[in-house]
């Protein structure tokens, strides 16, 4: 069979089976393009001048890598002037980006966080660009905040793009989640895999362990009994893998199954978790529940929350639907 490109699968979900229009088609096209640029400065390496610190601070007090900057540079820059967006929001970026006067407005709200997994970009591991495309409540024509602040139910499209061996980029817009591969030679994404599915079982998990002693019952319950294998109460042996990079560790599930847990801990009590809602979570369990995976906080359905605020942090706990349940119902 012929590959199908990016832009042709694009074109078939909106004209066969108008499952988008042609403004969102347009969005995501551009997305795909940005992470495009972003994949080439990833892969220069020393050699672009692009690793270690900006020598600045994001708004959660994080120091800004080069390529966070530049990542963020590039998102911006593809998304301003095609008249698809009415304004963005960046993990980078304090406040929403207003789209400038001199441009047209659309319909569509789009946050990122450009570079995630930002700790490995400097001892080349993968890293990735995660996305969530919302409507402009109707009648708003300058949004604030607060217009940014819908749960993830309300997702029109998510998608990631992981910077690894091979690019790849993930997507769905609520019917599939799909896969494709960034042709380098052609410069385009080739679909690789249609409607991808997350087993309902798996014996991997993701976890940093290093906070165990930072986590509540339900949490230390759980992992101690993955952790006691064939001998505990779950009967079998369980493997466990962390990238450290969300968009790696969510890739893997959806290509092998598993589940990816970023609890709540005591360590910092004003953080309620690690992860953003808006641009990290929030996407991701959109993409898992269309690949057949769940994706909660430990309490409830993840995309459920009502957002308080654009970087607000939660706990995530998503994949292969029976594990997370079974956290799930711990917690409760
Ligand atoms: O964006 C946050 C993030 O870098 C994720 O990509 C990743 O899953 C997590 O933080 C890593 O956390 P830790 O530093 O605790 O391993
Ligand atoms: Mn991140």
């Amino acid at each position: 069979m012929k590959p199908i490109s990016l832009t042709r699968f694009l074109i078939e979900e909106q004209r066969d089976h108008g499952r988008i229009n042609a403004d969102l088609r347009l969005l995501i096209e551009v997305v795909a393009r940005a992470c495009k640029g972003i994949s080439i400065a990833v892969g220069k390496g020393a050699l672009g001048g692009v690793l270690g610190n900006a020598g600045s601070e994001n708004v959660q007090g994080e120091v800004q890598k080069k390529l966070d900057v530049l990542s963020n540079e590039i998102l911006l820059e593809a998304n301003e002037w095609g008249g698809h967006l009415a304004a963005l929001a960046s993990e980078e970026m304090d406040h929403p980006h207003a789209i400038p006067n001199r441009y047209p407005k659309g319909e569509y709200l789009l946050l990122f966080d450009p570079l995630d997994g930002s700790s490995n970009i400097d001892v080349n591991v993968s890293v990735g660009t995660i996305f969530s495309v919302l409507r402009c409540p109707e009648g708003v024509t300058a949004p604030t905040e607060a217009d940014f602040l819908q749960p993830g139910t309300q997702q029109v499209a998510a998608g990631y793009a992981v910077y690894g061996p091979s690019t790849i980029l993930v997507l769905t817009t609520g019917s599939g989640t799909h896969g494709f591969t960034l042709d380098r030679e052609v410069g385009s994404f080739v679909l690789s895999g249609r409607n991808l599915r997350i087993p309902e079982d798996t014996s991997e998990f993701a976890i940093n362990l290093s906070n165990l002693r930072h986590w509540e019952a339900p949490m230390r319950r759980y992992i101690d009994e993955l952790l006691a294998g064939k001998t505990g109460p779950r009967g079998r042996d369980f493997n466990m893998r962390w990238v450290a990079s969300m968009v790696a560790d969510v890739h893997r599930i959806l290509t092998r199954g598993g589940i990816f847990m970023y609890p709540r801990d005591l360590k910092d009590p004003s953080k309620p978790g690690r992860l953003r809602l808006m641009y990290e979570a929030n996407p991701m369990a959109f993409i898992v529940e269309q690949a057949g995976g769940a994706a909660t906080t430990g309490r409830e359905r993840l995309m459920d929350v009502q957002p308080t605020a654009l970087h607000q942090r939660i706990a995530v706990f998503l994949g292969s639907r029976n594990e997370v349940e079974r956290v799930t119902s711990y917690h409760q």
